[in-house]
């Protein structure tokens, strides 16, 4: 057994994340830990809110609260909606926490020891008014290519143009309005990631033959463009401090750490803040992280949405590397391209899309899980529509799964009462489902090891339907009539099938699953996986086990419920 540490790219803290996020990171991620797990391996699940930035800041203020209180709110609101999305996370940490400070200016001052940091004196615009030196998104004006007045200093969001803060007409301070700026020279500290390059190239040729097609190729083109050397401090309040013992100047003029620093080293800071929790001491982050061979038996994937690449791929490897110390990278990198709303983009500013919040009033979890990873937006962006929502819902989770579970368990407590019935030894067509079922399941786990989603959830689907035409086959609603014991043997034998359907459907939907296992009274853990034998022979719930029938496990949405969906949503495209 193996031992797997897991992460997903850190949402942002501000703002509630919608559907998209939720695909591109933090949900494959979770199935995939809840497989391996189910299959005995040792999982470490590590995610946590990027709470750092001009964003954080931007959104304290909105809200007129202090950024730490802001911050410290909306971790837990982002916790509440991951609880009930499911998401079993073995730590869900903050960018802010102490941890992370401290290991991220470890990493500063190891780099610094390495000759991969300089200060450098770059012009920036400063606010007399504010009293500070404003970040490039702070400054607003007119621009200079559409005219568009409230251009960003970074970008302009009407023409999309990226801008420097003195490009604006008429600048102005985001924060006063205030339009007496001037433009100073202050010193910042710069990662000379370009002397990285080469160990980075190195590195990307060994490890990224076996990442999606989609992460190494962006991960190449960076090297191609030539890996730049990047300021790494800001002018902010709200960050990781430049520490004064290596940098007073600095340090002194309150300078922070740029937000994309300090964030991936957060993964090591979350697992020291879940080593931290744990009162008996027991928990060791550092064999998770670092090691003589850079923690070596354990593999580290990572899932993000593409745009996350570049950073996870490069950047922060890069990083890592510049440290000098052993610290774990990335063995295998699982990027994704967008789910689309009708095409369009899923906006957080402009509340265009479905948002997880909004999602979970709706249906609960499972239904969105088994949507969104059937869906995945792996070889392509994929489009949302209710359309496809509600069609899919019904035909998989309703009629194919189910169904099969609701009239299988209650025909035979009809006919049979309350336990597994026995009938009939095993014949010709259990001996012929048994090795369909246990091909399937060698395809499904073949995908899921290969991080494959949608196929993982179409042999998933290939299973429930396996089952149903077993039962069409066998027809127990006319074997009753004339022959009991194969009705029996039937029904028994269905009845294993949901057994195994709730152990190998976990990862997907796993309080439905819960529900179709916690249905027979089994002694011991019968959520742990499915042997092949286990598979062929179906005979894991012998006859005699007493079972219930659950409450309906999916509901059927109707027209009215998709036009209801429409209508709050919106479902054109823009
Ligand atoms: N918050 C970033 C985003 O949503 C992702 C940060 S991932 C980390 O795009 F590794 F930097 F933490
Ligand atoms: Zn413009």
């Amino acid at each position: 057994m193996a031992r797997h540490l897991i992460t997903s790219a850190l949402p942002y803290i501000n703002g509630i994340k919608h559907l998209g996020n939720m695909v591109g990171s933090m949900l494959p991620a979770d199935v995939y830990a809840r497989y391996l797990r189910q299959r005995g391996h040792d999982v470490l699940y590590i995610c946590a809110t990027d709470e750092h930035g001009t964003p954080a800041e931007l959104a304290a203020k909105e809200q007129g609260l202090p950024v730490d209180a802001f911050c410290a709110q909306a971790h837990d609101a982002q916790k509440a909606v991951y609880d009930g999305f499911g998401l079993a996370f073995d730590h869900f940490g903050r960018s802010s926490s102490p941890q992370n400070a401290e290991l991220t200016q470890h990493f500063a001052r190891k780099l610094n020891e390495n000759g991969f940091i300089e200060e450098r004196a770059i012009r920036q615009v400063y606010s007399p008014a504010d009293g500070r030196f404003l970040p490039d998104r702070y400054v607003e004006g007119t621009c200079p290519h559409c005219g568009y007045d409230k251009a960003r200093g970074d970008q302009c969001e009407n023409c999309t143009r990226v801008l420097d803060p003195t490009d604006l007409i008429e600048p102005r301070s985001a924060i006063s309005g205030s339009t007496d700026l001037e433009v100073r020279e202050t010193k910042h500290l710069f990662l000379l990631q370009s002397r990285l390059q080469g160990e980075v190239e190195a590195w990307i040729d060994e490890v990224a033959d076996e990442w999606p097609q989609l992460a190494s190729s962006i991960a190449r083109k960076w090297l191609t463009e030539g890996l730049h050397d990047r300021a790494i401090t800001r002018d902010l309040d709200w960050g990781v401090p430049v520490p004064a013992d290596t940098w007073p100047d600095l340090a002194a003029e309150g300078k922070v750490f740029y937000v994309w620093f300090d964030a991936p080293i957060e993964y090591i800071g979350s697992t020291k803040e879940w080593a931290d929790q744990d009162p008996t001491g027991a928990r060791d982050w550092r064999s998770w992280w670092y090691g003589p061979d850079g923690a070596d038996d354990v593999r580290y994937t990572e899932f993000m949405a593409k745009d996350n690449v570049p950073f996870h791929s490069v950047m922060f490897p890069a990083t890592e590397m510049g440290v000098r110390e052993p610290w774990k990278k990335v063995d295998h990198l699982k990027a994704f391209n967008w789910l689309t709303y009708y095409g369009g983009k899923f906006s957080t500013s402009q509340k265009r899309g479905v948002f997880t919040d909004q999602a979970l009033e709706i249906l609960p979890a499972d239904y969105w899980r088994y949507f969104l990873m059937a869906n995945a937006p792996e070889s392509d962006d994929t489009s949302f529509t209710w359309e496809h929502f509600t069609a899919t819902v019904n035909k998989d989770l309703a009629d194919t799964l189910g169904n099969f579970v609701n009239r299988v368990l209650s025909f035979s407590k009809k006919r049979f009462g309350e336990e597994v019935p026995a009938g009939a030894p095993a014949g010709e067509a259990e001996a012929r489902l048994g090795e369909q079922i246990a091909e399937l399941l060698a395809e499904y786990e073949a995908q899921m090891e290969a991080l494959q989603f949608r196929k993982a959830a179409a042999a998933l689907r290939a299973l429930w339907s396996a089952g149903n035409s077993y039962l069409e086959e066998k027809a127990p609603w006319l074997e009753i009539k004339t022959d009991k014991d194969a009705a029996a043997l039937t029904l028994r034998t269905a009845m294993n099938l949901i057994h195994l359907y709730a152990v190998v459907s976990e990862p997907f939907i796993p309080t439905s699953a819960k529900a179709m296992r916690t249905a027979f009274a089994l002694a011991g853990d019968t959520a742990t996986w499915v042997s092949r034998e286990e598979a062929k022979s179906l005979d894991s719930v012998p006859a005699g086990t007493r079972f219930i029938v659950p409450p309906v496990l999916f509901a059927k949405l109707t027209d009215d419920d998709l036009e209801s969906y429409k209508e709050r949503f919106g479902g054109e495209p823009a």
